[in-house]
């Protein structure tokens, strides 16, 4: 049996050790909070409450489970951990101090992983003692049900400890993808524009909230419209994501954030989670586009959709992680309806390129710019899949 030890119970903390648990492996979970602590703990306890009462576990599977799991307020009990994954705040200083307390304690072999989302892996490993024993493991949230694990070896982690982590990972039901250590990694880059795209057509005008989300839905297929979707992730979350990824490209125009979303954080109306967002939620959402107009809606859906298909053109270009992966993390990260390189292909990628041109000259930004790689690849005749 695996030894795990999860660093933080918070949202994802909980999850990937209720993940763990229930693949057989003994988890220490550890937090700062007593109180965060707790309620990880109770949470764990209703959400096996429940599986018991949906027949998905039995009731002797929920008892073994929670004999496994130990709640703990010092690290001196993870010295058995096979591995360690840290899921603290999200705070360069207080995460390399958590890991200098993780390496006296745990044995040379031990993996160490960490759960960041924006910060760059690499900024972690300057200090550490063995470098070579660490990653990104990066989760989504919930964890014990998104399937998508992005692993992010650095310049100095050992094969064996990237194979390792994937063992484990899909001993424990998750599909893994491998990102370059790069600002977003593969899914939160790619889906930049989803959210940014359809703000700018918004700021400009172009067309409502409720047009935008309802042509993303119907006419692109996705579960989401995309301020539907930011309301739902919180604009604390998601506007914040976007400012650091924007601010870690070195300000390139393409991931630049929008005023529109930042007032409604700045206001606190965080989105569902506070009952409002760009949506109020004390009242039915609009099913239906306010603006019904085809070729308007069209346009909608092609341009967020050629910026979606660019990013994710840019990502391959750039080594970000393969084209098999690209697809797979888009699809089981953030349940898009297609992978983004298969729909170039299927539309066409001088569809695709002909849009972002046309932008590009349209508006005179860099923003718009087509990926080099969509150049090479129409030159060449080629699609990204044959
Ligand atoms: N929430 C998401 O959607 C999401 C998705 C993927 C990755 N992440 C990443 O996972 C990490 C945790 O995010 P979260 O959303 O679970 O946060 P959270 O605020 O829900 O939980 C963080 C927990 O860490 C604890 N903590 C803070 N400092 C600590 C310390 N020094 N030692 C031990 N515990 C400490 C807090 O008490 C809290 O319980 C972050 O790095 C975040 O970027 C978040």
């Amino acid at each position: 049996m695996k030894t795990i030890a999860v660093i933080g119970s918070g949202t994802m903390g909980s999850g990937i050790a209720q993940v763990a648990l229930m693949h057989q492996c003994k988890v220490f979970l550890y937090d700062i909070s007593e109180n965060a602590l707790q309620k990880a703990k109770n949470l764990l306890e209703q959400t096996l409450f429940k599986l018991v009462e949906k027949n998905k576990i039995t009731e002797q599977q929920k008892n073994t489970y929670l004999q496994n799991i130990f709640y703990i307020t010092t690290l001196e009990d993870i010295k058995t951990a096979d591995l360690v994954i840290e899921a603290i705040v999200e705070n360069l200083s207080i995460k390399k101090q958590t890991f200098k307390e993780i390496e006296n304690r745990v044995s040379s072999e031990c993996i160490i992983a960490t759960n960041t989302s924006s910060l760059s892996v690499h900024s972690m490993i300057r200090e550490l003692k063995y470098p070579q024993r660490f990653l990104g493991i990066h989760f989504f949230n919930p964890a014990p049900l998104m399937p998508l694990v992005e692993v992010i070896p650095t310049l100095l982690t050992d094969t064996s400890i990237v194979q390792q982590s994937l063992d484990l990972l899909h001993n424990w039901g998750k599909t893994t993808v491998i990102a370059k250590d790069t600002p977003g990694f593969i899914v939160n880059r790619i889906a930049r524009p989803f959210y940014s795209e359809a703000l700018r057509i918004y700021d400009e005008g172009v067309a409502d909230i409720p047009t935008i989300d309802w042509v993303m839905k119907n006419i692109g297929g996705f579960k989401m419209g995309p301020f539907e979707l930011m309301d739902l992730i919180g604009h604390d979350v998601n506007y914040v994501v976007t400012e650091t990824v924007w601010k870690q490209m070195y300000y390139d125009p393409k991931y630049k954030p929008s005023h529109s979303q930042k007032i409604l954080l700045d206001a606190g109306l965080l989105g569902k989670k506070t009952g409002r967002g760009f949506y109020d939620y004390s009242k039915p959402l609009p099913t239906e586009p306010t603006i019904k107009d085809n070729s308007l809606h069209h346009k909608i859906f092609i341009r967020i959709l050629s910026m979606l298909i660019n990013e994710a053109a840019d990502a391959l270009y750039y080594n970000i992680a393969s084209k098999e992966d690209i697809e797979i993390a888009m699809q089981k990260g953030v349940n898009y309806p297609k992978g983004l390189l298969h729909w170039a292909d299927e539309l066409g990628l001088n569809t695709i390129y002909n849009e972002l041109q046309s932008l590009y000259e349209y508006y005179q930004e860099d923003r718009y710019r087509p990926s080099v790689l969509l150049k090479k690849k129409i030159n060449k005749q080629e699609k990204f899949f044959e």
